[in-house]
């Protein structure tokens, strides 16, 4: 047993630890860099791309992204393959890139078309040239596939992407620390009740408050949580997942708790991508339309989403520090947990069983006993792949005392039903999974 620690022990503190390598580093080599590198990577708002490259350093590699008259995209090592000139003082041509220096042509797949300055039919077009990545444009997104080629899977295409009456609105932020304290922040519910609602100002809505009921779970590759709240008459269950290795979704955001909903989806789709081990972009889309963004209730604001920039409270770095320290938010939250979080510095408890479950699983992903992402095909052709994200509300008529154990372990079985209700429609095609949630859900409304 541990003794309690003396008081003024401040000397007898640990100042620092090695950070928890395994799955903070993404440097090409190194186990989670290489589960990066076989996955799609958001790099950059196709907006962002304007007459000239566009320096970027992804996943600790430096790169210039550009895009020729008639449209096509280049993704190259920054670094002159001649001698090392950065290309993001090249001049775009309709052909490929041409470095400033000693005006090398490379294609936008790194072959090197023209060397100038050299004898003609010189060697050198044969045997040199600029490493080069695939790159797509997806709703105002340029996604990299940095990895093997003879490993480039197909494009994912969520459920949630797509869907009718809702605009998908691309954005991005910057942290300045490295990915994982980023994107953990995301199976950490309690502290949307803490950080965004009763340690400050509320920067959702009140029912953001209320202390919820947890589940916690993996599903395929998928870390997921179940947050149930009794609000008045209702119960709200929310259900937010992460996809290994770095993808995101969060439930519609304004949700009063009030009105019923039937499997209401995300308000967020995104990645968080390591620029290098120290800093990292949360890259993605904000969903708008009537469903997630409810008259009345909806507080988005699209003209404040874009780059570097979200219309959510906190987000980004852009604010005074008078303001930081009197009303901080997540980015205040996670970009102070240190240049990397030292997990063996941590105290964890109850209300970290979300964050380390998904670090858990993603060990079990770099030991490969994570499920593949799409088991039947899904995804990749015309079925979308599931997903779990959403906002359920329902009338209840409450027998038991609010705040008793006997309310709580009725919100944990009615989470766990709908959570049950969600997973047991995954193999079933877009519509009919719809329509079986919805039915299921009822049932579970007056259960
Ligand atoms: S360094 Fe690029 S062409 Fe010489
Ligand atoms: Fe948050």
């Amino acid at each position: 047993m541990r003794t309690a620690p003396a008081p003024y022990s401040g000397y007898h503190r640990p100042l620092d630890a090695p950070e928890d390598a395994e799955i903070t580093r993404t440097g090409r080599g190194t186990p989670l860099g290489e589960l990066f590198r076989r996955h799609w990577q958001p790099v950059a708002l196709a907006s962002r791309i304007g007459v000239h490259p566009l320096a970027l350093r992804v996943l600790g590699e430096d790169l210039v992204l550009f895009r020729s008259p008639s449209g096509t995209l280049g993704l190259l090592h920054r670094h002159c393959a001649h001698r090392g000139a950065s290309l993001e003082y090249g001049r775009v041509e309709e052909r490929g890139l041409r470095c400033c220096y000693h005006g090398w042509l490379f294609a936008h797949d790194g072959r090197l078309l023209e060397a100038p300055g050299e004898r003609e039919g010189t060697p050198l077009l044969r045997t040199a040239c600029q490493g080069a990545y695939p790159v797509q444009e997806v709703h105002g997104l340029v996604f990299a596939y940095l990895g093997p080629p003879e490993h480039r899977p197909p494009f994912p295409r969520f459920d949630t992407i797509g869907l009718p009456d809702v605009e998908l609105v691309p954005y991005s932020l910057h942290y300045p620390c490295n990915w994982l304290q980023v994107h953990e922040n995301q199976m950490d519910p309690m502290h949307a009740v803490f950080l965004h609602t009763r340690m400050g100002e509320t920067h959702f809505t009140p029912a953001w408050g209320e202390m919820p009921v947890l589940i916690y779970g993996t599903h395929r590759d998928r870390t997921y949580y179940v947050a149930v709240r009794r609000v008045g008459d209702h119960v709200w269950v929310r259900i937010n997942e992460v996809i290994v290795p770095n993808v995101g979704q969060v439930a519609a955001l304004w949700e009063s708790g009030e009105v019923p909903r039937i499997f209401q989806r995300v308000g967020i789709t995104r990645w968080t991508v390591p620029a290098d081990d120290e800093s990292c972009w949360i890259l993605g889309w904000r969903h708008f339309g009537p469903e997630v963004e409810p008259p009345g209730l909806g507080q988005g604001n699209r003209s404040l989403v874009g780059h570097d920039s979200l219309d959510i409270y906190g987000q980004s770095g852009h604010r005074p520090y008078a303001e930081m320290q009197a009303n901080p938010g997540d980015w205040e939250a996670q970009v102070s947990q240190r240049p990397i979080a030292i997990h063996a510095l941590e105290h964890r408890g109850a209300t970290d069983v979300g964050v380390v479950t998904l670090r858990r699983q993603l060990r079990a992903a770099l030991a490969g006993q994570v499920d593949p992402r799409q088991p039947h095909g899904l995804g990749s052709g015309e079925d979308p792949l599931p997903t779990m994200t959403c906002n359920v509300v329902f009338a209840r008529a409450w027998t038991s005392p609010p705040g008793s154990a006997a309310e709580r372990e009725q919100l944990k079985q009615l989470g766990t039903l709908v959570r049950d209700a969600v997973i047991a429609a995954d193999d079933l095609a877009p519509d009919e999974r719809q329509a079986a949630i919805g039915a299921a859900i009822s049932r579970i409304a007056v259960c």
